[in-house]
């Protein structure tokens, strides 16, 4: 009960993280994901890269593990992610203009085909991640888009409302999670379209990739969770993590960690669905990969040590 699980589950509050299929293996690794969280999402294996590699192969042992090992320790699962335009196999990459009957077969597949065999599995799955660009348009370098047109995004949430009448859909995406800019707008607008054509939309994900420098506008913040409610709509933190410009210093890290619990709290207070981050130690994250010269962006250092921030992450948890 003291740890961050027994605080989370006292107050059926879904706190989970993105995890690599090494993680379930390693004994150290998975230990801190039994005592902290109670809902997992893969970090890659659901992409369609490895889950579908050819339109023959189905890749489902990565998945059907993190499954059982989900059932074992009574987690949650979100489901991450059918229609993105990266990390897809040639057969999707390769789809163009003159293929739209064949993506419409292939989208409908794969949807149907993941949420068959999982049926009743996901609390919540990311129908389509990122199908806004950072102009607030419909983001052109999708195959999905190139080959059906926008039309992909209610076709993707129709298909698997058919396939699964009980996990919550829901459409994920980055820089949308303030009320007041370009692409947090165009996000709102896109999903208030969806919900009055009568598309099965439950809900939307922010993922919350922030940075320590820009401190939280949580004004902002809090009014697009509102609007989004008003809609009849949940959301989602789906993919939080705060990275620190190198070196880490004090300031820094003191500054990250504000952020961490803003954030928290306003989950807490805003009823938001679940706050999910995006890896839990600098030892396996994303961030330097991607972001050269940024690090230390999440909960536990390299060690496998939890920093200051974890701690003050659960007296937040004990106070609500
Ligand atoms: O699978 C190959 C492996 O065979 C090879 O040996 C290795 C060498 O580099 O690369 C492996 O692929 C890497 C893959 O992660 C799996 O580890 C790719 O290079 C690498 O680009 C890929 O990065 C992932 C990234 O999405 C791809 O865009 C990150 O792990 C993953 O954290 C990141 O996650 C995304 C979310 O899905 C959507 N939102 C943004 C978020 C961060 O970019």
């Amino acid at each position: 009960p003291g740890t961050m699980r027994g605080l989370a589950d006292r107050r059926d509050f879904l706190f989970g993280v993105a995890v690599a299929s090494t993680d379930l293996l390693d004994p150290t690794a998975s230990k801190i994901l039994q005592e902290n969280f109670n809902l997992l999402v893969a970090e890659n294996i659901m992409k369609l890269q490895y889950l579908r590699p050819s339109p023959t192969l189905w890749n489902w042992r990565p998945v059907d593990d993190l499954v059982n090992f989900a059932k074992e320790q009574r987690m949650k699962l979100r489901g991450h992610t059918f229609l993105w335009h990266n990390q897809n196999p040639p057969f999707i990459n390769r789809l163009g203009r003159n293929d739209r009957d064949q993506a419409i077969t292939i989208l409908e597949e794969t949807i149907t085909g993941v949420l068959t065999r999982y049926k009743g599995v996901f609390y919540e799955y990311d129908v389509c991640n990122e199908v806004i660009d950072d102009e607030g348009r419909f983001r052109e370098n999708s195959p999905w888009y190139r080959a059906i047109g926008p039309e992909y995004i209610d076709m993707a949430f129709h298909t698997a409302r058919k396939a699964d009448p009980n996990v919550k859909l829901i459409l994920n995406d980055y820089n949308n999670e303030y009320k007041g800019t370009i692409k947090g707008d165009a996000f709102y607008e896109l999903v208030k379209s969806m919900v009055e054509r009568g598309v099965p939309i439950d809900g939307v994900g922010f993922q919350l990739h922030l940075m320590a420098e820009h401190p939280l506008n949580e004004e902002a913040l809090r009014a697009n969770i509102q609007r989004f409610r008003e809609l009849g709509l949940s959301v989602s933190f789906t993919e939080v993590d705060v990275r620190i410009k190198l070196p880490v210093t004090p300031e820094k890290e003191a500054a990250q960690k504000a952020t961490y619990e803003s954030l928290l709290r306003i989950a807490l207070e805003e009823d938001v669905s679940c706050f999910v981050m995006w890896g839990y130690t600098d030892a396996n994250s994303w961030i330097p990969g991607s972001f050269p010269g940024y690090g230390s962006a999440h909960i536990f250092d390299e060690k496998l040590t939890p920093k200051p921030v974890y701690f003050a992450m659960q007296e937040i948890l004990k106070s609500y």
